[in-house]
């Protein structure tokens, strides 16, 4: 069988829509604060498309740019002021952090209510207590785009690859409220191809360039390959081996055109989810 392409720009682009025009009902315009601290080129390219996004949707976004060599009091002192401000709603530190940062310092910094990445321990909590407020970008995307390909959950056994603190830990405590039972691989993990090879839903967020090959995929699976990686003749692929695995698989998502595009669209989302929960 050939897997169905499981199309991340559409239903990035349904819910981008869905988010403007909740946004033109609200008698205010939210406010989004991306800091980037530094010059990491992936980075810099990420905070310009969630700042093209972000006006389009009609929210406020503003980019708070420290330099490379800027200490953590003086994040600290960033993320104080934003805080404090009222015309935020949104704050999102990108990651990752230079050397002197300590990244949890940082994002234990951000008031909780405004925390759009979802990462703040109040945010985690909440999240693996089965009562989500703000919830990571990348495994709510992800949760969208199950939904979206019309897969029902309760009950399948899901196997996330990775076990990330912003992917694989968050994506197995989705999956888990969502009643599916849930298995976290990861690089340590005795006999992985057997693993994935029992999933009705395999998440693969491992970081590695097509580390699941189609042999891994069991018949009639969903493959969401959260990946991206650039071979060094410049292609960008996924986790997985994503020919390999339509061969298998009932449905995959393809890279670049999948994952991707869903996760300024989930943080866009946020950004009205927590405005609504301040000023509501
Ligand atoms: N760097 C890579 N992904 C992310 C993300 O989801 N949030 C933040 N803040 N930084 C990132």
């Amino acid at each position: 069988m050939t897997a169905i392409l499981i199309d991340g720009k559409q239903v990035a682009a349904a819910l981008r829509a869905e988010v403007a025009s909740r946004v033109a009902a609200l008698t205010f315009t939210p406010g989004l604060a991306v800091v980037l601290v530094g010059d990491n080129p992936a980075s810099a390219v990420y905070v310009r498309s969630k700042d093209r996004a972000a006006a389009a949707a009609g929210i406020a976004a503003r980019t708070i740019r420290l330099p490379a060599d800027a200490t953590e009091a003086a994040l600290l002192a960033t993320v104080a002021g934003l805080n404090a401000d009222p015309a935020v709603d949104g704050i999102l530190v990108q990651l990752p952090l230079p050397p002197q940062i300590r990244p949890q310092a940082v994002i234990e910094a951000i008031d909780p209510a405004k925390d759009v990445d979802g990462f703040h321990p109040v945010n985690v909590g909440h999240l693996h207590d089965g009562r989500p407020t703000l919830v990571p970008c990348t495994p709510l995307g992800v949760m969208r785009l199950l939904a979206h390909a019309g897969v029902s959950i309760r009950g399948t056994r899901a196997l996330v690859l990775g076990r990330s603190a912003i992917v694989g830990k968050p994506m197995a405590a989705l999956l888990i409220n969502a009643d599916a039972t849930v298995t976290v691989a990861h690089s340590r993990t005795r006999d992985l191809a057997a693993e994935c090879r029992r999933a009705e839903v395999l998440v693969v967020a491992a970081g590695r360039a097509e580390m699941v090959r189609g042999d891994w995929v069991s018949n009639d699976s969903v493959v969401i390959d959260v990946g991206i990686n650039r071979l060094p003749d410049g292609r960008l692929v996924g986790d997985c081996a994503t020919a390999e695995c339509a061969a298998h698989a009932a449905a995959i998502t393809p890279v670049p055109g999948g994952v991707g595009p869903m996760t300024i669209a989930c943080l866009l989302d946020n950004t009205v989810t927590a405005a609504l929960g301040r000023r509501a």
